[in-house]
C-alpha cells in the first residue's frame, strides 16, 4: 500500500495544481487504483471539497465533475436516457456497487487504462476532457497525451440534438466482475451531427476510435452493413494477447461486438427518436438536490478539524481522534470497537470490509480515514436489530458456511434494501456481485434474501 505523509483537502483548483507540481505528491480520486501502488506519496491531494462531485446538465451538454463516482454515472437518469443506457451498461460490471461508490470519473479517465470501460464509452459519446491548465480537448486526443501534472476537472458529454443519437456499450468478460476481454461502444448520430463513432477498448491497449472513412454505413445501419463494418473493424483495430484472451479471440470479438453494438445503437437511436418526449432536463431537475449523495458528500466534507485530527459519527456516536495520513477507514473503525468490519482481499475485490459512509456502501479498506471527516459511518454494530432479523433467514437457508464473508454481505444487502425495498432477483444479483463467497454457490443467500423480503412485506401488511 502507498505510504502517505500528509493529506490535504484543496481549497481551490489552483492550490491543488500547485501541490501537484511536486513529483512526490498525488491527486487522489477514489484511490482504488492508487492504493494498489507501492512507494511513498508526500501529500495526498483531495479534490472532494471543490463541488466537483456533480453531474450537471444544460441544453448543450452533461458536465461531469472529476469527483463524481462511477455509481453516479450508472444511476443518473438523464445521462442514461440520453446515452440509451450505454453509460450504465459500460460501468455496471466494474467490481461491485461498493467499489463504484468510490471510484471516480476523474481517476478512471486520467488513468487512460488499457482495460477501461469508461474511456471506451466516453469516446463513443464524443466527450471532451476539461483540464485545468490545458483547457478542453476531445477525449481521444487526451488519451494519446503523455501523463503530466495537470488536473482533470470535468468530462463534457455534448448533446447531439436531442432525439438524434443512439448509443450502446458492450463487453465480454471471463467472469462477471473481472476486467473486460474487450469493450466496444458505438454512437450512431442522425441529423445535425451525422456519423458514427465506434470505440474499441481493452484490446488490451486503451480504446481507439473508428469512424466510417469507406462509407460502409452511408446508407444506414442494416444487418448487412453492420456485418460488413464489423469485419472491416476487425481488420483495422490492433489487438494483442494477455492472460484474459488471445489476439485471435479479440479479433473475433471485435467483429462480433462492433456489429452488435452498431445494430443496438441504431435501433436505440430510432426508439429514442420516436419515444423521447419527456426525458432530459426535466428528469434531472426532478432529482431533489438533497437526495444527491454527491451533494451530501460535498457539504459534509467540511473538515474543520486541525490537520491529523478527524471528527466523524460512528454508529450514532461522535468520535474525535488523531489519525495518520494513511490510516484506512477499516483500521480506524476497528480501533473504535467496530470489530465486525474485516479484511479479506485488500485489493478492493471481495466486499468483506463493506461499511456505510453517509448511508452508501463502500469498501472501508480503500478509503482514507481522513475522508470520513464530518461524515456518518455505519457498521454492523450500528444495525443490530435489522441484522439479527435478516441473519436468521440466511442461517435458515444454511447459506452461512464458514461465515467469513457474512459481515460484508449483510451490510451490502441491507444497503440494497434501503435503496430498493422490493428488488428483483436480477437487481439482487447485480447489487451483491461485489461480495465474494468462497464456500457457497450464492443460491442459499439469494433464497434467504427473498424469504426475508417476503416476510417483511407480510409484516408490514403489504401482502
Ligand atoms: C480491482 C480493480 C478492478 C477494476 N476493474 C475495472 C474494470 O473492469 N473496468 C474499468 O473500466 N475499470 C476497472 N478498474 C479501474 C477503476 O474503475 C478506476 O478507474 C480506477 O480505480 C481509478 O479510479 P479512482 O477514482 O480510484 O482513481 P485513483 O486511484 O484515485 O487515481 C488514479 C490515477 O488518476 C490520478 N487522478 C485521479 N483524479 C485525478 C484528477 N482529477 N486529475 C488528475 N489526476 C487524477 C491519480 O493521481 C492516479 O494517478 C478496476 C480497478 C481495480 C482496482
Ligand atoms: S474489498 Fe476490502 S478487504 Fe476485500
Ligand atoms: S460462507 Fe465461507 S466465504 Fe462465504
Amino acid at each position: 500500500m502507498l505510504e502517505i505523509r500528509s493529506f490535504r483537502r484543496a481549497e481551490s483548483l489552483e492550490e491543488a495544481w500547485e501541490l501537484n507540481q511536486k513529483k512526490t505528491n498525488r491527486v487522489i480520486g477514489g484511490m482504488l487504483w492508487l492504493k494498489m501502488s507501492h512507494g511513498r506519496c508526500g501529500t495526498a491531494i483531495d479534490l472532494s471539497g471543490l463541488g466537483l462531485d456533480r453531474i450537471e446538465e444544460d441544453d448543450e451538454a452533461f458536465r461531469i465533475g472529476c469527483m463524481a463516482t462511477l455509481r453516479q454515472l450508472e444511476t443518473h437518469p438523464a445521462l442514461n436516457a440520453y446515452s440509451c443506457g450505454a453509460v450504465r451498461d459500460a460501468v455496471k460490471s466494474i467490481v461491485g456497487v461498493q467499489f463504484r461508490n468510490l471510484a471516480t470519473v476523474g481517476g478512471s479517465v486520467w488513468g487512460r487504462f488499457g482495460f477501461s470501460d469508461v474511456l471506451t464509452v466516453f469516446t463513443a459519446l464524443g466527450a471532451s476532457v476539461e483540464l485545468y491548465k490545458r483547457g478542453i480537448l476531445p477525449i481521444e486526443e487526451f488519451a494519446a497525451l503523455p501523463y503530466d501534472r495537470d488536473l482533470l476537472v470535468r468530462i463534457i458529454v455534448p448533446k447531439c440534438g436531442a432525439g438524434k443519437a443512439g448509443f450502446a456499450a458492450l463487453s465480454v468478460r471471463n467472469s462477471a466482475t473481472d476486467f473486460p476481454v474487450l469493450t466496444v461502444a458505438a454512437g450512431y448520430f442522425h441529423g445535425t451531427c451525422p456519423g458514427i463513432r465506434v470505440a474499441v477498448g481493452a484490446r488490451p491497449q486503451k480504446a481507439v476510435l473508428l469512424e466510417d472513412p469507406e462509407g460502409i454505413l452511408k446508407d444506414g445501419v442494416t444487418a448487412e452493413s453492420a456485418a460488413a463494418y464489423g469485419a472491416w473493424a476487425a481488420e483495422q483495430v490492433p489487438v494483442g494477447s494477455n492472460l484474459r484472451g488471445s489476439a485471435d479471440y479479440r479479433k473475433h470479438l471485435t467483429e462480433v461486438l462492433v456489429r452488435r453494438a452498431l445494430l443496438k445503437a441504431a435501433s436505440a437511436g430510432d426508439a429514442w427518436k420516436t419515444d423521447n418526449t419527456n426525458i432530459g432536463r426535466a428528469e434531472t431537475a426532478a432529482v431533489k438536490p438533497d437526495s444527491d449523495p454527491a451533494a451530501a458528500k460535498s457539504d459534509s466534507a467540511g473538515g474543520a478539524d486541525a490537520p491529523g485530527v478527524v471528527t466523524f459519527e460512528l454508529n450514532g456516536r461522535t468520535v474525535r481522534r488523531e489519525i495518520s495520513a494513511d490510516l484506512l477507514l477499516i483500521d480506524m473503525v476497528r480501533e473504535e470497537g467496530a470489530l465486525s468490519v474485516k479484511r479479506g482481499c485488500e485489493t478492493s475485490n471481495c466486499g468483506l470490509c463493506t461499511v456505510l459512509l453517509d448511508d452508501l456502501p463502500v469498501l472501508s479498506c480503500s478509503v482514507l480515514a481522513a475522508r470520513a471527516a464530518g461524515r456518518k459511518v455505519t457498521t454492523l454494530e450500528g444495525m443490530q436489530e435489522e441484522a439479527a432479523e435478516f441473519g436468521a433467514f440466511i442461517a435458515d437457508q444454511g447459506a452461512e458456511q464458514c461465515g467469513f464473508c457474512n459481515p460484508g454481505f449483510m451490510m451490502n444487502a441491507m444497503a440494497l434494501f434501503r435503496e430498493e425495498p422490493d428488488p428483483s432477483e436480477e437487481k439482487i444479483k447485480a447489487y451483491l456481485a461485489g461480495n465474494l463467497c468462497r464456500c457457497s454457490g450464492y443460491e442459499g443467500q439469494l433464497r434467504g434474501i427473498q424469504d426475508y423480503l417476503a416476510w417483511k412485506k407480510r409484516k408490514e401488511g403489504t401482502h
